[in-house]
């Protein structure tokens, strides 16, 4: 990207009502990012060094949102109109670099097209994003003369010849903050909506001798913006369709690339299989070889090479070490760090935990606030007793101990190496190492007991 000055405007601060919304407009989430977020980063993208953000409606909300060092706001209050908007950015702006205009709530435009855009205004001329659409309906006209363009007109003004240009406005544009400063003021508001109008400075450009060209977005989505729960959801339709692509482009096998949900960043290894209906969550790495079934949520982390994640599992700030296998319906909750080779089975939970290589929690436990070593073996229904109500404690358990069938260990408590727990041991005291600790009451058979009969009713 170049590093010349670029200024960079966001228009953010219309009510945005059609949302029907109590969040501004421009937080609402795309991919688990708020829509403003996107254009920031895509601003930062092109080398934008200082980006301003006009805000009005909810300006205070939006600012606490999304606190960053390169944003300066501009407070747009009342709002009206986008030359207006534009105007308040004004005293904000570096007066010798040229000026990028972008939309809050246009979340998807890619850094290219605006780079082709900077390109085509390059100091002097005014640089139009346009675009030629099927239903026009809504949208700025441009009118060209002699295939020049001369100026805009918005749908509310114009007559029945303009409304049927196919050629519409983006709304982004690309102007010296020089020539901003001398046509901006001059605006007037004498049109059907009374509002000033940004895209009047193209006839102005025109009237003084500016050159005015265009350049066109790679796809239509890029230049979509969001007005409603709808249209929204359609644009995180597209974005998701972008990120599976280039999983796919990067080698990722999915099952259907219309049913794979990242909101954040997913990284893979090679020869990766992912299954319908899996959500990713903020920053998650999944290691080459490594299957990930239907329908797991995974935030935040780290799945090492080999793993297979069963369906239905659930894992968050955790890792998964190398040739593991995860579930079906297993609960990896933050702090949780498997090594290599462990086996985490079905409705089994593991919160602030690690467990060495080799070991095995195949069914229905509870594992909170462990240290487990190698080669372990937890029986079905084994509950760690982490907390006592007000306090919570560590178990140990050391390598090669094995774990029978429904013991609970009341923490704090060791269970040193190679012991062996007796199926129902309730462990209240340290077990040492290679014997057989248990618990629980000495069985006994009751030789001529009867059972209780009921008795009859007279
Ligand atoms: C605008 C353009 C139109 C273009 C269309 C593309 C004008 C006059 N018209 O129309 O040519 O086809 O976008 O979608 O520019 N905003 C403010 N303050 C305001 C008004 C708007 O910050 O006072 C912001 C909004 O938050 C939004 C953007 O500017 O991000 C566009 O505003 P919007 O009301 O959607 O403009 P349109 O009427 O759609
Ligand atoms: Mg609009």
């Amino acid at each position: 990207m170049k590093n010349s000055p670029l200024n960079v405007v966001v228009l953010a601060a219309g009510a945005g009502k059609r949302m029907r919304s109590d969040l501004p407009k421009v937080l609402h989430p795309l991919a688990g990012k708020a829509l403003l977020a996107h254009v920031l980063d895509t601003a930062r993208g092109l080398g934008a060094k200082k980006i301003c953000v006009v805000i009005g409606h909810g300006g205070d909300s939006v600012r606490a949102a999304l606190p960053a060092a390169d944003i300066q706001w501009a407070v747009q209050e009342p709002q009206l109109g986008t030359g207006h908007a534009l105007l308040q950015a004004l005293p904000l702006l570096d007066q010798n670099a040229p000026t990028l205009v972008l939309y809050g709530d246009v979340p998807l435009t890619q850094a290219a097209t605006l780079q082709r855009l900077i390109d085509a205004a390059g100091q002097d001329h005014l640089a139009l994003l346009t675009a030629h659409v099927s239903d026009s309906h809504g949208y700025g006209r441009i009118v060209r003369v002699d295939g020049k363009v001369t100026r805009i007109v918005e749908e509310k003004d114009a007559d029945d010849a303009e409304r049927a240009i196919s050629e519409i406005n983006t709304g982004i544009l690309v102007a010296s903050a020089a020539a901003l400063s001398r046509w901006l003021p001059t605006l007037g508001n004498q049109n059907a909506q009374g509002e000033y109008y940004l895209t009047d400075i193209v006839a102005l450009a025109v009237a003084e001798g500016t050159k005015v060209v265009t350049a066109h977005p790679a796809a239509l989505w890029e230049t979509e913006g969001v007005n409603n729960k709808s249209q929204l959801a359609r644009l995180e339709r597209v974005h998701q369709r972008n990120v599976a692509e280039a999983l796919m482009e990067a080698g990722v096998m999915l099952a259907d690339p219309a049913r794979i949900d990242v909101r954040g960043e997913l990284v893979c290894g090679s020869d990766v299989f992912i299954d319908i209906g899996c959500v990713f969550e903020g920053k998650v790495s999944v290691g080459a070889g490594s299957t990930l079934s239907a329908n797991c949520f995974l935030k935040n982390c780290s799945i090492g090479p080999g793993v297979r994640i069963q369906p239905f599992c659930h894992i968050e700030d955790a890792e998964v070490g190398a040739n593991s296998v995860v579930g079906p319906y297993a609960r990896l909750r933050p702090g949780t760090v498997l090594a290599n080779d462990v086996h985490v089975g079905n409705f089994c939970e593991i919160k602030n935990s690690t467990v060495a290589s080799h070991s095995k929690i195949n069914h229905l436990s509870y594992i909170g606030d462990t240290t487990m070593g190698s080669r372990v073996n937890i029986g079905a229904g084994t509950i760690t007793c982490n907390y006592d109500g007000a306090n919570k404690f560590r178990t140990v358990i050391e390598d090669d101990v094995f774990i029978g069938s429904d013991t609970q260990l009341i923490a704090p408590v060791t269970v040193s190496q190679g012991a062996t727990l007796g199926a129902g041991t309730t462990l209240t005291r340290d077990a040492p190492a290679n014997q057989l600790t248990v618990s629980r009451a000495k069985q006994i058979s009751i030789a001529g007991w009867k059972r209780p009969q009921k008795t009859k009713k007279t």
